[in-house]
């Protein structure tokens, strides 16, 4: 996809004409909304993940808000996770009245650190929501240990790592509650969209209802009668948008070949440069890799992050941040006393994050092109 005057973005969809013709062949017909494709993205998810129920639902933040209402997250309760995250894997506890309750991170997989967990544990903590940070799965034996111990419920933000696998299990059953985000920089897209991977029939029962308004349909009192016991929200996913999740997933293993592989040519490229510290994967574990998230060993270059950042713009290169940890936004500051250095393994992680550009669709014109301008950006101002 290299075009001179475009930049090379950090992410990247890859919809090809078979995606283009099932989205059509929809639209062509009479379901456009609730349609059978619905069920069958929902039935193709779960088999691929190996867990036994699967809600879609309009994006990753929607699964997360119906995960914690289904988990029952309510005001005064406390749900631990990390900082280095995406707003919503935070935000969606507080819409439940709940308070996101962080705890810093691993310095390798940049993950929530179950060592620090327990001491944050109080009477009122109901979940751990975890996050895969860049598509690397978190501890599971660990986090389930300390769950287990507190009676605690596991939510895993998977909006990172929809294929990645923790000690050979594919992550969506490993939690009570597993959320995919189908976001076009995701591992598979459908536009916006996402899905709540889970093995307890209670809560899949209760995802349902939550994305359908509330509604309880009642069939011995009638064809058309429902009930409505607490309202729920529009969350449902298209029928146009579940045949693209289909036609995507049909090609997972070949995008997550293709992302790992750009990972080892630039692991392999960056070895030995002292300036740049590259993402690790542990070995019983296999990630997705969502993103390639560098960091800049500051210490060994004269410049900052931010004239760094910006001269890769000016390059045509589109990196990004992820992410400014939550507890430094004003809203988390203010509203749950959160302040700086309360985090510092996060906080050091984000002062020298640069997430270079990664995407199945790269061409290796592009892929050199990112690692010589580094390279060549980082030469001159080397201490
Ligand atoms: C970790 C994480 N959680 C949740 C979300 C929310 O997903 P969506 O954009 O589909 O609402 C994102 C999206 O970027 C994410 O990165």
């Amino acid at each position: 996809m290299l075009n001179k005057k475009k930049i090379i973005p950090y992410g990247h969809q890859w919809i090809d004409k078979k995606d283009i013709k099932e989205v059509v062949k929809v639209l062509r017909g009479d379901w456009i909304t609730q349609g059978p494709n619905v069920e069958r993205f929902e039935r193709a998810v779960a088999k691929y993940c190996r867990v036994k129920y699967a809600v879609a639902v309009s994006s990753g933040t929607a699964a997360l808000h119906a995960a914690y209402t289904a988990a029952g997250i309510k005001t005064g309760d406390e749900v631990i996770t990390t900082p280095l995250t995406f707003a919503a894997t935070a935000n969606c506890i507080v819409f439940c009245g709940g308070k996101p309750v962080f705890v810093d991170i691993q310095k390798d997989t940049l993950n929530i650190d179950p060592k620090k967990i327990e001491e944050k544990i109080t009477k009122k903590t109901k979940a751990i929501a975890v996050v895969d940070f860049a598509g690397h799965p978190c501890d599971h034996d660990e986090i389930k240990k300390i769950a287990k111990k507190h009676k605690l419920l596991i939510i895993e933000d998977a909006a990172h790592s929809l294929g990645s696998k923790y000690k050979d299990k594919r992550i969506g059953s490993l939690a009570d509650m597993t959320i995919l985000s189908f976001h076009p920089v995701k591992i598979i897209t459908t536009g916006e969209g996402g899905m709540v991977l889970t093995n307890n029939k209670d809560f899949y029962e209760k995802l349902k209802i939550f994305r359908h308004h509330g509604t309880i349909k009642k069939p011995q009192k009638g064809g058309w009668y429902y009930e409505i016991e607490k309202p729920g929200y529009n969350y449902r996913l298209t029928d146009f948008q579940c045949v693209l999740g289909l036609s995507q997933l049909k090609k997972i293993d070949k995008f997550i070949k293709k992302r790992r592989e750009i990972l080892r040519r630039y692991n392999k490229a960056f070895k030995g440069i002292n300036e740049i510290i590259a993402p690790t994967e542990r070995d019983y574990v296999k990630s997705a890799w969502h993103i390639y998230p560098i960091q800049l060993n500051l210490g060994k270059l004269k410049v900052s992050r931010k004239k760094i950042f910006e001269e890769l713009q000016k390059k045509g290169i589109g990196v990004q941040v992820h992410y400014i940890p939550l507890h430094l936004q004003p809203f988390y500051k203010k509203k749950f006393n959160y302040k700086k250095e309360d985090f510092p393994t996060a906080e050091k992680y984000y002062e020298r994050a640069i997430t270079l550009p990664l995407f199945p669709k790269m061409i290796n014109k592009e892929i050199n092109k990112v690692i010589q301008i580094i390279k060549k950006l980082i030469k001159p101002y080397k201490k």
